[in-house]
């Protein structure tokens, strides 16, 4: 076992010690209490962040030392199981740890989707609502100018053009919010979608390549893309960057796709941990791609801007690798 900082190997931890002594407590008949403890110390060993392999490779080692010592053949057959009891009663805060994760994971999911139908909503009212309103305006102003004169018209007929270039920013948001297509055709058109938008509003060339075809299900398309869009919003937020490339791939049957500008870059450690936490962008993209098995890694620095990278991997054959762009 890795001998922990400050320790040198081959000496034994506080943990280790205490660990070795119950169990060898527990072979000599030592009872229910024993496996309470057996229990407990399953828990620190979470608290004290030992993986699972440390803790097992840490119980063989101790029961190989108490066999050796073992008078005689029937004492070493109770030692085996016993030590099975032992085992099974520290690892079980692992199982609890498991399968409380795997509640979170799946709260988290439902939540994306309420969030998702939220989302759709808001988009929804925007592009419905506030479009039936725009028209009243526009009926309203077109009265108003029959009773101008020409001189005056020319001014309402100002105010309809600025009407009209509200009424499409409206409809390209709502449709961002919420692209039509990435349920009719599938997140990486409807990243082209978006990139459009976001290239002509903040002037800034996004390069596309996704060497991916095929249809995936609807949260992890809709997941993929609330990601890139998370990560376009930053590169143009953040960044000052010429240029953005997004790029999708498969590889060993794991989805890749690689957000990269050449912007300024930050430092993304300090950005992420608590204490120097300012948004929530980065820490949401990491959620959802947790609550459907993904990661993302993120690499920056000053010289060369920012890469993120996130990897999903495909149990089922959802999606081919294409040559096509
Ligand atoms: N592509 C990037 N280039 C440079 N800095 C970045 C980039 N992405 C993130 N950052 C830095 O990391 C910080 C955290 O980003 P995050 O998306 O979590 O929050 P935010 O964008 O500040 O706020 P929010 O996303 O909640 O609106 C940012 O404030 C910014 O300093
Ligand atoms: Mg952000």
């Amino acid at each position: 076992m890795k001998a922990a900082r400050g320790r040198k190997s081959g000496e034994q931890s506080k943990f280790e010690i205490e660990y070795a002594a119950a169990l060898r407590e527990y072979a000599m008949g030592g009872g229910e209490a024993v496996l309470g403890q057996a229990y407990e110390l399953g828990r620190r060993a979470i608290a004290e962040r030992k993986s699972l392999l440390e803790l097992v490779s840490l119980y063989h080692q101790i029961l190989r030392g108490l066999f050796e010592s073992s008078p005689d053949r029937s004492s070493q057959e109770h030692l085996v199981s016993a030590g099975a009891d032992f085992l099974s009663e520290c690892v079980s805060p692992y199982e609890m740890a498991q399968r409380g994760f795997q509640d979170a994971v799946k709260a988290l999911r439902q939540l994306n989707e309420t969030l998702e139908e939220e989302i759709k909503r808001i988009a929804y009212s925007v592009h419905d609502q506030a479009g039936q309103l725009l028209v009243a305006v526009h009926l309203g102003l077109a009265n108003l100018a029959q009773e101008l004169p020409e001189a005056r018209r020319q001014q309402i007929h100002e105010i309809e053009e600025l009407l009209n270039e509200v009424e499409k920013q409206l409809r390209r948001y709502s449709h961002e919010l919420r692209p039509t297509i990435l349920d009719d055709l599938g997140w990486i058109p409807a990243v082209r979608f978006l990139a459009e938008g976001v290239s002509k509003r903040a002037n800034l060339p996004i390069h596309i390549e996704a060497k991916i075809s095929g249809r995936l299900p609807g949260t992890i398309e809709t997941t993929l893309y609330r990601v890139v869009q998370e990560a376009l919003n930053n590169a143009v937020k953040h960044a000052k960057a010429k240029n953005v490339w997004i790029r999708a791939w498969l590889k060993d049957q794991v989805l890749h796709c690689s957000i990269r500008d050449d912007g300024a870059g930050f430092d993304a450690q300090a950005a992420q941990a608590a204490r120097g936490r300012k948004g929530l962008g980065l820490i949401a993209m990491r959620e959802r791609l947790s609550a459907i098995g993904g990661t993302l890694w993120i690499e920056s620095s000053q010289k060369h801007g920012t890469e993120l990278l996130i990897k999903l991997p495909m149990e089922d054959n959802h999606v081919n690798s294409s040559s096509a762009s």
